[in-house]
């Protein structure tokens, strides 16, 4: 879920003077690719809270705005939301009322305990208007509020948070407004993202930084089970106990308009264009100028990784096929151990892991409370902890020991494309550093791999330039029921992407598999049309994938399939067995992922356009799950 607060200056000093609702809805708008199932804000005006909810995009809430106004105030919050309990209805949208309708609460994240304690309100009289576990943390605010502090509004609501997350678990952030308390806006964090943002005569909250970047550029981050009661001028970190806390200050360096369309006709159509930038920034600034390879960003001690005997790959969805990417060139180049694990699995196994394990986690958000998890049950364990991440200041590069950023610029599409491809870069980064450390590689060839990761930016945008035809291809395939991946070695993660993103966009039943696995069940799925798109290895690769892999083409070509071909420039081979083949340029083959996904990103966003969808927020789905 996205998350904004805002409380602005009567007088209107310094940048402040903005209208709440005008504050909050800007911020909703930049946040909602965290969630759409519905939207709802709150401003506090006159001694009473006002609120307006919608199920459904944010679209929805701007019509019910225009149709029923709320006043400019100076104080307000606003939640868009992605599901958890209670589905997504006008009813069950943020925010939930209490203490009589003076009291308006937004939440993101799962309260565990909720049942219970609303068994507990219920006994005391209370009803409920939603299934929601927000409304029964609302109810219980608005009872500590009104009856354990007896309405205190001198500081009242910042008591009664502290005392109502003393009783919540789970993972959660709360904003909360009064209208006894007019100019101030309380939150609580645990577990779920928060940030600060510091302006003059004005301060804001987000979930991100994007929930204020149009207004100011200096952030806080906060803690763990912390509270932050914010006014026009002033912010107060605590804990659950009332004890004083600190925040870090730091500043935004994002580029605002790097999060519009520029021109496209979708976010996703325009950050699948950003990829060759994505690739470029990643590389940047981590070799010098003899072009030898240098992360001493990575703040953790090299004696340490040398001493690391096994890697695990922690992550999910995109990001998990980025890590499997990641497994091939790391134990190729550093000989260490690497397994890749979905990360909502990892903990719940049993892992084996000490201090010489290190774990990789991979995550465009930094938020991913399934990858968080995974990486605290690991340190908790003594492992040592990498983030590849693309989100400055996020949580899991915060709990980790350190962290390698992919500098893809913000990702709005929920369907991920060009953080995949940075996050590959940044993997490559780490296994050539490891092995650089551990002497696996020599300097030179070290060189080599980074000089071919040089050329792929511009590899990448010979691809986006000559898309037409797949393009076309992909248009004409809108009717389609099912579309099957087959890839080996490397080609296998992207396999498995490619499926992903014509799932998650196009609604399309679509299943990666690793050709070699083929005939031992999935060829059963093979008839007469079904379209296929295999990923086949450089012909000039050492040992006979590519032969193996042409086979597997045949196989399916027998049986009836459109066998649809990402090969590399100059593969002839491939021709006779394919009713389109689409060519990438010449790379090394453990960097062949960042070339010939973007083929299948591309068909994609196509189909899923011709279909009439909207590409950037597909339906049931979020960019940044921050509940378990
Ligand atoms: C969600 C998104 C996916 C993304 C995954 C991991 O499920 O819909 O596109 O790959 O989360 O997100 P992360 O931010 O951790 O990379």
């Amino acid at each position: 879920c996205g998350i904004v607060g805002y409380v602005g200056h009567a007088d209107g000093r310094g940048n402040a003077g903005h209208s709440a609702l005008d504050v909050v809805l800007e911020g909703l708008r930049r946040l909602e690719y965290r969630g759409y199932d519905s939207a709802g804000v709150a401003v506090v005006s006159d001694g009473a809270i006002e609120s307006r909810k919608k199920s459904g995009k944010l679209s929805n809430l701007r019509a019910e705005l225009e149709e029923h106004p709320l006043p400019e105030t100076l104080t307000g919050i606003g939640h868009t939301r992605w599901a958890t309990h209670g589905g997504p209805t006008d009813q069950n949208a943020h925010p939930h009322l209490a203490d009589d309708g003076k009291l308006a609460l937004i939440h993101n994240g799962i309260i565990e305990n909720f049942a219970e304690l609303k068994l507990d309100l219920v006994d005391k009289g209370y009803k409920f208007a939603s299934e929601t576990d927000t409304e029964v943390a609302a109810v219980l605010l608005g009872d500590i509020f009104r009856n354990q502090l007896n309405g205190n509004a001198d500081g009242g609501l910042a008591v009664a948070m502290q005392l109502a997350c003393q009783q919540l678990e789970g993972a959660f952030t709360l904003l909360a407004v009064h209208a006894d308390q007019p100019d101030v806006v309380v939150a609580a964090r645990r577990n779920s993202p928060l940030v600060v943002g510091l302006g003059e005569g004005e301060n804001f909250l987000g979930s991100d930084v994007s929930g204020f970047i149009d207004y100011t550029r200096r952030a806080v981050e906060l803690g763990q089970d912390q509270i932050v009661t914010i006014t026009a001028d002033t912010v107060e970190i605590t804990d659950f106990f009332g004890a004083p806390a600190q925040g870090k200050e730091y500043h935004v360096d994002w580029d605002p308009e790097a999060a519009t369309k520029g021109g496209f006709s979708s976010f996703m159509e325009k950050e699948i264009h950003d990829q060759p930038d994505a690739v470029r920034q990643t590389l940047l600034g981590r070799s010098d100028l003899n072009g030898n390879l240098t992360l001493d960003e990575l703040r953790i001690d090299p004696e340490e990784l040398k001493k690391v005997n096994k890697i695990i790959v922690l992550a999910c969805g995109t990001a998990a096929y980025a890590g499997t990417v990641a497994k091939y060139a790391i134990e190729n180049w550093c000989r260490i151990p690497t397994e890749v694990e979905l990360a909502h699995e990892f903990r719940y196994r049993d892992p084996i892991l000490d201090e010489n394990t290190l774990v990789v986690s991979i995550s465009q958000s930094g938020e991913t409370m399934d990858t968080l998890m995974a990486v605290r049950y690991a340190r908790e364990q003594g492992a040592k902890a990498i983030s590849i991440c693309n989100t400055n200041g996020s949580t899991i590069p915060r709990e980790s020991d350190a962290v390698l950023y992919t500098h893809a610029g913000p990702e709005i599409a929920v369907a991920s494309t060009k953080a995949f491809l940075a996050q590959i870069t940044a993997a490559y980064l780490l296994g050539l550093y490891l092995a650089q450390l551990r002497g696996n590689m020599f300097s030179g060839q070290i060189k080599d791999v980074l000089a071919d990761l040089g050329k792929i930016p511009d590899k990448i945008q010979t691809i986006l330039d000559g898309a037409g035809p797949l393009r076309e291809l992909a248009r004409s395939m809108a009717n389609e029921q099912s579309v099957l991946f087959l890839g080996r070695h490397v080609g296998y993660p992207v396999a498995l992407e490619g499926a992903l993103k014509l799932k998650e966009i196009a609604y399309i039943h679509a299943e990666g598999f690793a050709a070699g696995e083929l005939k031992h069940g999935p060829i059963a799925l093979v008839e007469e049309g079904k379209p296929v798109f295999v990923i086949v290895p450089s012909p000039r690769g050492r040992d006979s994938l590519h032969a193996k892999v042409v086979s597997n083409i045949q196989e399916v070509r027998a049986r009836g399939a459109r066998t649809l071909v990402i090969a590399e420039e100059g593969d002839e081979a491939v021709k006779a067995y394919a009713e389109h083949v689409f060519y990438v340029p010449e790379t090394p083959t453990l960097l062949m992922p960042l070339l010939t996904t973007v083929p299948l990103q591309i068909f994609a966003a196509e189909l899923a356009a011709a279909k009439g969808y909207d590409v950037d927020q597909p339906r049931n789905l979020a960019k940044s799950v921050t509940v378990e």
